[in-house]
């Protein structure tokens, strides 16, 4: 069964010591180049998209274009919303089938958060849908949702109880990361990762991969996270293809779009490569 739960995935992934790519797509035509791609390095890969590209493409679009990739793979391929704290956002993708959502509560107060964690544990798991549960802050903006200041920081100890209170399935704590291009070298606290991990047995999350060098990568992956998020790299890769192919037809004055798509097509699968060696993912098939 190719289309599997983000929570099988990450589970087997912390079994053999390796982080399951997880990126964000925009569109239908990086869903199918990106798991092509996973699918012939026999990588398994978590499709991310964020409240904004669910409501650009449509919740319908993406989950259709999701599960016919992932009918033609063997590795497993899941589906996961990114950074929501948009309730009616949540409701819909569960309806629809992803296979896992994010609940962004960093931006309510500790109590909001537990309470409107639990609530979204208990609706997602009743529709057999995963979740990972973000409530302080992982410091920049992506797709309009996020903050670049931690005004949400809590004890190693308040997380666990948090995620153990509301049946939380994955974790995303702040590890020093931020989303977007680094402008300064971030100050990473990879240990806090196996502090997590040494209490409570829950998957650990890695944001704001983009950036990151390939030491920094390992040594979180050595201390317990199986799941690590890349979007700016993508993003980047995707549009700079774009722009570069755009202006070879602007000297040519010749147009065509399908050329266009190919080219997107081949920078998306160079990214989900680089990441799946790097994250040690490639090889591992994984869960069937
Ligand atoms: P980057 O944009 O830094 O790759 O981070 C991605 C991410 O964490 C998405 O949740």
């Amino acid at each position: 069964m190719p289309y599997v739960n983000t929570l099988d995935l990450v589970r087997e992934a912390e079994k053999h010591g390796y982080a399951v790519p997880a990126i964000n797509i925009v569109d239908p035509l990086t869903i199918t180049a990106i798991v092509a791609q996973a699918d012939e390095i026999g990588s398994p890969v978590i499709l991310q998209t964020s409240v904004k590209t669910v409501k650009s493409a449509g919740a319908e679009i993406l989950y259709t274009a999701a599960r016919e990739a992932a009918d033609r793979a063997r590795v497993g391929v899941a589906l996961h919303l990114d950074h929501c704290p948009d309730r009616s956002v949540i409701t819909l993708c569960i309806e629809k089938g992803w296979s896992s959502v994010l609940f962004d509560a960093s931006d309510r107060d500790l109590e909001t958060a537990r309470r409107e964690t639990a609530e979204v544990v208990e609706e997602a798991h009743a529709a057999g849908v995963t979740v990972e549960s973000e409530i302080e802050n992982i410091l920049g903006v992506e797709d309009g949702v996020g903050s670049d200041s931690a005004t949400h920081a809590y004890t190693v100890e308040q997380l666990i109880e948090v995620a153990r209170e509301t049946g939380t399935d994955m974790l995303a704590p702040a590890l020093g990361t931020a989303h977007g291009q680094y402008t300064s070298d971030p100050v990473l606290v990879p240990g806090r990762v196996k502090e997590i991990k040494d209490q409570f047995d829950i998957p650990v999350v890695l944001h704001g991969g983009t950036g990151l060098t390939d030491e920094q990568f390992h040594e979180f992956i050595d201390m317990g996270v199986s799941k690590i998020n890349i979007s700016t790299a993508l993003k980047h890769a995707y549009m700079k293809s774009a722009l570069s192919y755009l202006k070879e037809c602007e000297a040519s004055d010749k147009w065509e779009p399908v050329k266009l798509f190919a080219e997107i097509e081949a920078a998306s699968k160079s990214v989900i490569r680089e990441f799946a060696e790097i994250f040690r993912s490639a090889g591992q098939a994984g869960s069937r």
